[in-house]
C-alpha cells in the first residue's frame, strides 16, 4: 500500500461566495463588535473574515436590561440590535477595520424590504468584501408578525430586491426558528444569494421562580452557545443537501473539533459567536486545531473535507 506523503502546511484558504479567505474561520455578527475591542487581544489579520455587528439605517440603543443571562451550556440574549447606524459604521467604524488585511462583511437589518435595499445601496461604495442580510434577529419587534426568515415569500422579496441593488457578495443569515430551514435556504438561492449563514439564535426564555418573573426584560431571547450545537449542526447537514451555494455554519463552536463537525456536515466556513465571550482567542485556537487535524490526517486541503460526511446506506 502506498503511504500518504507528510503534509507540512495544509491549505486552509477558501473562496466563499466570491470572497477570498485565508482560512474558513469567521467571527459571527454581534459577538465581535466592530473589531476595535478585540484588536488588542486577537490578531485580526489571522481571521478568515469579520462579520461586523448588524447595523440598521438609524442607530439603536437596543432593549432595556436585563438582556443577557447565562443558561446551561449557553447564553440567552435579547440585546435588540444595539448599533451605531449605517452612517457612523461607514465613517467611524470601517476606517479602523480597513487597516487590517481581513475581509469585512457588513451585516444589515431592516424592518421592511425597502430598508434592506437602502442599506445595501448605502454600503455599495464602502469598500467591504460582502454583505450579510440578517433576516433572523429574534430580539426586535418587526412591523410584520414574523421575522423575514420565517416567511419564504418575505425572504424571497428581501433577497431578490437586495440582489438587484448591489453587486457585492450576498450572504443571508437564517433563523433556526422555522419548521424547515432547508426550504428557506432554497428560496435564498433562487432569489440570488451567494451563500447562507446558519444559524442565528434559538428563541428561548428563563424564569426566576422566586418572584415568578421572566429574567429577561423582554421575556424571551435568543439562545446561543454549546447548548444549540447539535441542532445547528443538523440544520447545516439538511441545508447542504438542499442547496449548491456555500454555507457558513455556526452554533456553539468552541473547539476545532466542533468546527470540523460543521465542515464535514457541509459548511464551507464556520463562525464563532459565544466562544469569543468565553475566550477571545477561540477563533485562533480553532484555526490552529484545524491545521493540526489536517496534518495528522494527511489532508492537503480543507476544501476536500467540506461535506465529506459518510452516512451508512439506508
Ligand atoms: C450577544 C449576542 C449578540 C448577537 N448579535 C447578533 C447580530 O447583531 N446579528 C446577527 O446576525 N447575529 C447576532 N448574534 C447571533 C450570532 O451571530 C450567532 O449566529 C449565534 O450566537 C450562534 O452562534 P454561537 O452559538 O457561536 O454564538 C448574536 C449573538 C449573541 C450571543
Amino acid at each position: 500500500m502506498m503511504r500518504k506523503a507528510k503534509v507540512k502546511t495544509p491549505n486552509l484558504a477558501i473562496e466563499l461566495a466570491g470572497i477570498s479567505l485565508k482560512n474558513p474561520v469567521i467571527v459571527a455578527s454581534g459577538t465581535f463588535g466592530y473589531g476595535e475591542e478585540y484588536a488588542e487581544l486577537v490578531d485580526l489579520n489571522s481571521l478568515g473574515a469579520i462579520v461586523a455587528k448588524t447595523i440598521t439605517l438609524k442607530s439603536r440603543p437596543g432593549n432595556e436590561p436585563p438582556r443577557i443571562v447565562e443558561t446551561a451550556s449557553g447564553v440567552l440574549n435579547s440585546i435588540g440590535l444595539q448599533n451605531v447606524g449605517v452612517d457612523a459604521f461607514i465613517n467611524e467604524k470601517l476606517p479602523f477595520l480597513r487597516k487590517y488585511d481581513v475581509p469585512i462583511i457588513a451585516s444589515i437589518a431592516g424592518e421592511t424590504t425597502e430598508e434592506y435595499v437602502r442599506l445595501a445601496k448605502a454600503l455599495r461604495e464602502a469598500e467591504i468584501s460582502g454583505l450579510e442580510l440578517n433576516l433572523s434577529c429574534p430580539n426586535v419587534k418587526y412591523k410584520r408578525r414574523l421575522m423575514f426568515a420565517q416567511d419564504s415569500g418575505a425572504t424571497h422579496r428581501a433577497v431578490s430586491s437586495v440582489r438587484k441593488a448591489t453587486g457585492l457578495p450576498l450572504l443571508v443569515k437564517l433563523s433556526p426558528n422555522v419548521t424547515d430551514i432547508a426550504s428557506i435556504a432554497r428560496v435564498c438561492e433562487e432569489a440570488g444569494a451567494d451563500g447562507v449563514s446558519l444559524t442565528n439564535t434559538f428563541t428561548g426564555m428563563a424564569i426566576d421562580v422566586e418572584n415568578r418573573k421572566p429574567i429577561l426584560r423582554r421575556i424571551t431571547g435568543g439562545l446561543s452557545g454549546p447548548a444549540i450545537k447539535p441542532i445547528a449542526l443538523r440544520m447545516v447537514y439538511e441545508v447542504h443537501k438542499a442547496v449548491e451555494i456555500p454555507i457558513i455554519g455556526m452554533g456553539g463552536i468552541m473547539t476545532a473539533g466542533d468546527a470540523l463537525e460543521f465542515i464535514i456536515a457541509g459548511a464551507k466556513a464556520v463562525a464563532i459567536g459565544t466562544g469569543n465571550f468565553v475566550d477571545p482567542l477561540t477563533p485562533i485556537k480553532v484555526i490552529d486545531g484545524i491545521k493540526e487535524y489536517l496534518k495528522k490526517n494527511k489532508i492537503k486541503d480543507i476544501k476536500s473535507i467540506v461535506g465529506s460526511l459518510q452516512c451508512p446506506k439506508s
